[in-house]
């Protein structure tokens, strides 16, 4: 399975903090808000990833990420000159995904729970079948995101784009598994009434199909929204104050690589003390030196 991170988008709702820096480049906490995204996709054991971002970002995450090589991964990069919505990331995609099935993850989204792990892998095992897997989560502002709707034995009738009107309080999730024909329906998805090619009317088609499945997450999940400067101070402080209390950080990149077996512990020594100055350095280095 493809791994791809939606990083474009103009930001507008943190400017001016985003005119010219990307938003998925901003910190949450200890780290720029891409780790969080990215750390989901190595912990789903995705190796072979694809960064989407603006003309005037994209130089920035290839400085941020590189190559992927230093957490024993494989990162390309790829140019979406507007943000024409969502479905993009299949169609810029199109020749890294291959035959393959794919995971999309939005640049932006922080996901944070002890069964991650175990939806990641139902997910996966899910679309290799074939079909769709996405996520619902319960949330008290729905009208913002992707709505799920159910019929009165919860079976899902709907998703429905930013409802004035919500049938439910389950958003669906900025986290997306998909079989390869996501490439092929990305391709005649027609612009919503905001101009965009929405990843609503791909599940919609899944699950007119019968083909799409909804988990749905639990209070034990936590999903941190970052869409406004008090959201972003809200979600620093969640992952400082669990860092704080357990000692385990929250998508530490090179953890979640190490712990995958994708690099060495001498490897990922290296990598703490090239930030040895740092906290996020020093527990690097420290889980390293622990396991010697
Ligand atoms: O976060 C989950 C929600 O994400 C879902 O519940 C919605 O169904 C889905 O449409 C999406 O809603 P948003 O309003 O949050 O999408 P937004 O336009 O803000 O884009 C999400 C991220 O993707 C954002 O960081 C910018 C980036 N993006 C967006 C578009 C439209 C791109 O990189 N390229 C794009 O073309």
């Amino acid at each position: 399975m493809k791994g791809i991170i939606l990083a474009g988008g103009k930001g507008t709702r943190l400017y001016p903090s985003t005119i010219s820096v990307s938003k998925q480049l901003l910190t949450i906490y200890d780290k720029p808000l891409i780790y969080y995204p990215l750390s989901v996709l190595l912990l789903a054991g995705i190796k072979d990833i694809l960064v989407i971002s603006t003309p005037d970002d994209t130089p920035n995450y290839r400085k941020l990420l590189g190559d992927g090589s230093r957490i024993g991964i494989h990162i390309e990069y790829k140019v979406q000159d507007k943000p024409r919505g969502l479905a993009d990331a299949f169609i810029l995609g199109e020749d890294f995904i291959g035959n393959d099935s794919v995971c999309l993850v939005l640049g932006d989204n922080v996901f944070y729970g002890q069964g991650l792990s175990t939806y990641l892998r139902t997910a996966m095992a899910q679309v290799e079948n074939g079909g769709a897997t996405v996520f619902g989560y319960p949330v008290a502002n729905p009208r913002e995101f992707g709505v799920v709707e159910f019929d009165k034995n919860n079976k899902v009738i709907s998703i429905q784009e930013k409802p004035a009107e919500p049938k439910s309080n389950y958003a669906v999730l900025g986290l997306y598994f998909y079989d390869n024909k996501v490439v092929d329906m990305a391709k005649k998805v027609e612009p919503s009434a905001r101009g965009e090619i929405e990843i609503t009317s791909i599940n919609n088609r899944y699950l007119s199909e019968g083909k799409l499945n909804v988990i749905l997450m639990g209070r034990g999940m936590a999903w941190l929204d970052t869409g406004s400067p008090k959201r972003m101070l809200k979600a620093a402080e969640f992952v400082q104050s669990v860092q704080d209390m357990q000692g385990f950080y929250i998508s530490c990149i090179e953890e979640i690589a190490w712990r995958r077996g994708f690099i060495t512990t001498e490897q990922l020594k290296k990598l703490g003390e090239e930030m040895k100055m740092t906290e996020y350095g020093q527990y690097i280095m420290k889980l390293a030196e622990d396991s010697q």
